[in-house]
Formats: structure tokens, C-alpha cells, sequence
């Protein structure tokens, strides 16, 4: 039995492409499939990953409703929510029904350098800006808030000096592409056995 995932996007899903080659080189020792990708913008090339892999590629029109999102991935029987570049507020009653089970990845040390409206380039800007001498990626537990759940792992890496924002967004991607699949196997992992415990 594997744990079923929802991948929630928004943009060009590099995030999603690591995840899936990173199952498809576990191969059959995976305890996850990725089972639907969901997407607040029908132009998302994210989804356009997905339908080359045969994966149900749904587009949210109304993301805000939780009652459409919660229909969705009772359909797909998913078991862990992964969000991987969704730049809209997940749905209070989604985060109910899912609590621990929704996950996201940040480009920066949370708690610093997160909240509404900071994504993409806006994040390693503001760590240049602040002279910091660390940065890196955060996984967390979604919750209510922006960036406020759970860490459930987070990896450092220095900042050069005079390291310019762009340098920095390329080296956290990698970074992410590596940690972000492996974490979400290890949650998948708990999640299944959980579930099994719980049965
Ligand atoms: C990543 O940097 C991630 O940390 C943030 O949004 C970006 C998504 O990139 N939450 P991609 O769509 O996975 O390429």
C-alpha cells in the first residue's frame, strides 16, 4: 500500500518534476504515488508535467472554495497534500480535515523571511538586503497562516559574500529538488503508517 498525493501548483513546477523522477528512480521501493495535480491557473506548466505522465491534471477555478478542493481530493482518495509553489491560501476546512498531512516548501529560513507575499525573487532579495550570512529551504506543516506551521526539516547553506539574489534563488532551487522529495517519502512513510494503526 502507498500513501496517494495531491501535488498543489502554481507556476513551473520544478518542484513537482523532482518529486516525480525522484519516485520514479525509488522505482518500487516508493511508499507514495503522486495521484492528481491540482492548479489555481489552468496555463500552469506544471499541469502540462503531469498529463505527459498520465496524471490527472484539475484545474481549481475557484481555489478559495474548499468545498470544490475537498471534492477533488476525495476523489483522487489522497492522502498527503503537497504544495509546491501554490501561491493561494489552502482552505480552512482542507486544513482541518488534512491536519499534518499538508505540506509545503520555502525558500528561506522560516521564520524569517516568510508571511504573505513573500515568494520567489521578493525572498532572496530580502535575504541579500539584510546582509544575512545564512540561508536555505524549509519544509512545514500547513496550517492558517502563511509560513507559521510545523518545520518539519530545514537545511542551511552560506550566503557569499556579495552573492547576488539570483546566484542565491538557483542555489536554494537545487537545493529544494533534492530535500523537498526525499522529506516528502520520509511524511508519506509516517502517514501510511498512521493510518495503518489507526485502522
Ligand atoms: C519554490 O522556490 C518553492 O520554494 C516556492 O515556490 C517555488 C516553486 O517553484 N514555494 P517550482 O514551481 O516548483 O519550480
Amino acid at each position: 500500500m502507498r500513501s496517494r498525493i495531491a501535488v498543489l501548483v502554481s507556476g513551473r513546477g520544478s518542484n513537482l518534476q523532482a518529486l516525480l523522477d525522484h519516485l520514479d528512480r525509488l522505482d518500487d521501493a516508493r511508499t507514495s504515488d503522486v495521484v492528481v495535480v491540482i492548479s489555481n491557473r489552468s496555463e500552469a506548466a506544471a499541469l502540462e508535467i503531469a498529463r505527459r505522465r498520465d496524471i490527472p491534471a484539475e484545474h481549481l477555478a475557484f481555489p478559495d472554495d474548499g468545498t470544490a478542493l475537498m471534492a477533488l481530493l476525495g476523489r483522487h482518495r489522497v492522502d498527503l497534500v503537497v504544495l509546491a509553489g501554490y501561491l493561494k491560501r489552502v482552505p480552512a476546512e482542507v486544513i482541518r480535515e488534512y491536519r499534518g498531512r499538508v505540506l509545503n516548501v520555502h525558500p528561506a529560513l522560516l521564520p524569517s523571511f516568510g508571511g504573505e507575499g513573500m515568494y520567489g525573487s521578493r525572498v532572496h532579495e530580502a535575504v541579500v538586503a539584510a546582509g544575512e550570512r545564512e540561508t536555505g529551504v524549509t519544509i512545514h506543516l500547513v496550517d492558517d497562516e502563511y509560513d507559521r506551521g510545523s518545520i518539519v526539516a530545514q537545511w542551511r547553506i552560506p550566503v557569499g559574500a556579495g552573492e547576488s539574489a539570483q546566484s542565491l534563488a538557483g542555489r536554494v532551487l537545487e537545493l529544494e529538488h533534492f530535500i523537498y522529495p526525499r522529506t516528502i517519502e520520509m511524511v508519506a512513510a509516517l502517514t501510511l503508517r498512521d493510518t495503518r494503526t489507526s485502522a
